[in-house]
């Protein structure tokens, strides 16, 4: 598989767009270089963030109760997973099926080159019996296309708390695009951050050993080395803001100070006021019933929420009308 993940026109387009606009923002899909997928999994070990870990503990404790109705169905199937990442999760259900020994087909679809690589090589190693079929796609993309559509009940995968990098909007057009990539009786599974204390969602995104700054600013030192910026990284900060409202944590760079910075492959220069936010990121969070109403939204029907012990995230399990 190509490693080099992102198609330089569009990565050009975004920040060109981004930037461009008033307030500036950047597309938090471009995180996930190698260099970023690095700090995610150093992310996840963090104490304060806590999803992971939270996420894992429904997986371990409650895998055979969401694998229930797929296999209830006495068929072989496949297992779509948006947004596969490192697999750590997903092996849980992985092992459980492979135990079973019923047939699947396992779709493990990223946006990063790198992270497909590195999972197909672990799934090798770990269940070389599993039959594996990686997909380098967007979200979108991915659903639109649908080439594991042969017939058999689909089951896909959006863990991770990925859907609230979303905005409100855009999640919904997701969830529609979910529709449009299943047939009725499909099933998926949704991960959710749930509301929680302000305080704890805060923390999560603002660690004490600052890796989730560096994680931000990996953004601008990817501009520097794919798009010949001239970002000087020590005069922005990392600001991570949480709205209990809305649910929407979002993440920012502020310029420190007056300043320009050239882009030199889009032969550019732009121009920051001081204090002046990249919009970087948002993570939303959802109440129980907020998930529901898109449940509804979206055509599917809610088979059941799986929580952790102490409420903080939700794996909810739909069935498509
Ligand atoms: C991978 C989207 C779930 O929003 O919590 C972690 C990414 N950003 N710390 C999240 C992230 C900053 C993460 N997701």
């Amino acid at each position: 598989m190509n490693a080099k993940n992102t198609d330089f026109g569009t990565f050009a387009q975004d920040v060109m767009l981004g930037l461009s606009s008033t307030p500036k923002t950047l597309p938090s899909k471009y995180f996930y270089d190698s260099k970023g997928d690095k700090l995610f999994q150093k992310i996840m070990a963090l104490p304060e963030y806590y999803l992971t870990r939270k996420e894992y503990e429904i997986l371990e404790s409650q895998h055979k109760q969401i694998l229930a109705p797929i296999l209830s169905l006495n068929q072989s199937f496949n297992l779509i997973e948006l947004g596969a990442g490192d697999g750590m999760k997903t092996k849980i259900l992985l092992r459980y099926l492979s135990k079973l020994k019923v047939d699947f087909t396992y779709y493990p679809v990223d946006f990063s080159g790198s992270v497909l690589e590195e999972l197909e090589e672990s799934l090798a190693n770990e269940l070389p019996d599993l039959k594996v079929n990686p997909i380098q796609d967007t979200y979108r993309e991915s659903l639109k296309k649908q080439v594991w559509e042969d017939g058999r009940p689909n089951l896909i995968l959006f863990m991770g708390a990925n859907l609230g990098n979303f905005g409100v909007d855009e999640a919904k057009n997701i969830i529609n695009h979910l529709r449009v990539g299943t047939k009725k009786g499909d099933l998926v599974l949704i991960g959710f951050d749930l509301k929680k204390d302000p305080q704890t969602i805060l923390n999560a995104y603002h660690d004490k050993q600052g890796v989730t700054q560096e994680f931000n600013m990996n953004l601008l030192d990817r501009l520097n080395r794919e798009l010949e910026a001239d970002f000087d990284r020590d005069s922005f900060t990392h600001w991570p803001t949480y709205d209990p409202v809305s649910g929407e944590c979002r993440s920012y760079l502020i310029s420190q100070k007056a300043q320009n910075v050239n882009i030199g492959a889009l032969n550019q220069t732009f121009n920051f006021e001081a204090y002046e936010s990249i919009f970087t990121e948002i993570s939303k969070k959802y109440s129980l019933s907020e998930i529901s109403h898109l449940a509804s939204l979206g055509g599917f029907e809610v088979k059941e929420n799986f929580m952790d012990s102490e409420g903080y995230f939700a794996d909810v399990l739909w069935e498509r009308q």
